[in-house]
């Protein structure tokens, strides 16, 4: 089956509800900024290159709707800019996205709309585009460290439903898996949304690669039987001292990488560093709501539980032996290294 997360067709923005997979797959369509921004918040698409691409979108379809009431100005689409960057503080990817957008208004305000406009649609597109090529350049990357045979665990899901192409730290699995090598994925469940489970698991399914679903909390006991050779990763913001913030969870399978002398790898496009932070601990966190923890286990209301659920955890740089973007690859991250990496490239 051919996935492709985020649909753009006659003039028209079109995702996959992440929210009903494994057990539906279909697309509905985002019309307006209200269902771009719910959607996004809502996890009907997710993952931080995929937001990201979105919110570009719904930028163009909000700005063609401001056209029709003559109300575009740049008051207007900075309201606009204001709520898409705030549906999720964490994903550097998504204010990435949405201030390129904005960038691009700004440059072209004073054209008539309806080349503004063309302006504003090619720009979305082509965020769209460069993540798709950047995911096919970070699986080139990553392959290198795939051997046959290997067993990969991963976290969450990083692949194409939550990217424009063959995602980030799914990457390598396909290209690899595509060349002929034998590999087996162990997938995290990830609590307490379950995109492990219920996306990664699946994905990687519809492509024939086999996988094995793990709860969270039995990954040490893979690891402790020599089950895992290497782990891949997603970043959801990563800054200039190499921290690196992930779905929650990643900073405890990191820990016991290091303690098992297992490789830990993050996978991500440029689009996901913040160089403006320091360190981890200036990484905003999102806070979810109680209820995706205590409905799992249908917990009554009426006993007032009390839960925390915070999404995303930050991994320290020195459990990371290796950064691969699309641009190649940052060996043991540190302050040092990334700088020369982007001193480097640019
Ligand atoms: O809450 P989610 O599902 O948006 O979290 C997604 C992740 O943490 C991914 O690992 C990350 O965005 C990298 S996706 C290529």
């Amino acid at each position: 089956m051919q996935i492709e997360t985020i649909r753009f067709d006659r003039d028209k923005v079109f995702i996959i509800d992440q929210t009903y997979l494994p057990n539906k797959f279909s697309y509905i369509e985002l019309n307006s900024l209200d269902d771009v921004v719910s959607a996004i918040k809502n996890l009907k698409v997710r993952g931080a290159p995929a937001i990201g691409i979105t919110a570009a979108y719904g930028f163009y379809v909000h700005a063609k709707q401001l056209t029709q009431t003559r109300s575009l100005t740049k008051e207007s689409i900075l309201e606009a800019v204001e709520r898409l960057e705030n549906c999720r503080p964490t994903a550097k990817n998504l204010s990435w996205a949405v201030r390129r957008m904005y960038d691009s208004f700004l440059s072209n305000q004073n054209k008539p709309a309806p080349a503004l406009l063309d302006i504003l649609k090619q720009a979305a597109i082509e965020i769209h585009d460069e993540d798709r090529l950047a995911c096919s350049k970070i699986g080139a990357y990553g392959n290198a460290f795939i051997e046959d045979g290997s067993n990969v665990l991963t976290h969450c899901n990083a692949g194409i439903l939550a990217t424009g192409g063959i995602g980030t730290a799914l990457a390598p699995v396909y290209t690899a898996f595509a060349e002929g090598k034998k590999l087996h994925v162990y997938v995290d469940e990830t609590r307490p949304v379950g995109q492990g489970a219920r996306l990664t698991y699946w994905e990687l399914e519809q492509h024939n690669i086999p996988c094995t679903l793990i709860t969270d909390n039995m990954a040490g006991f893979f690891m402790g039987r020599g089950k895992i050779d290497l782990i891949c990763v997603g970043a959801d913001r990563i800054v200039s001292n190499g921290d690196v913030a992930n779905k929650i969870g990643t900073y405890s399978l990191a820990v016991l990488a290091d303690y098992h002398k297992i490789p830990f790898y993050v996978l991500a496009p440029l689009s996901t560093f913040d160089l403006s932070l320091s360190e981890g601990s200036e990484i905003p966190i999102e806070n979810r709501a109680q209820d995706e923890i205590t409905d799992l286990w249908n917990i009554d209301k009426g006993l007032n539980y009390k839960a925390e659920n915070p999404a995303f955890d930050v991994t320290p740089h020195n459990l990371i032996s290796a950064i691969i973007t699309d641009k190649g690859i940052i060996h043991k991250p540190c302050p040092e290294s990334v700088s020369k990496f982007f001193y480097n490239i640019t």
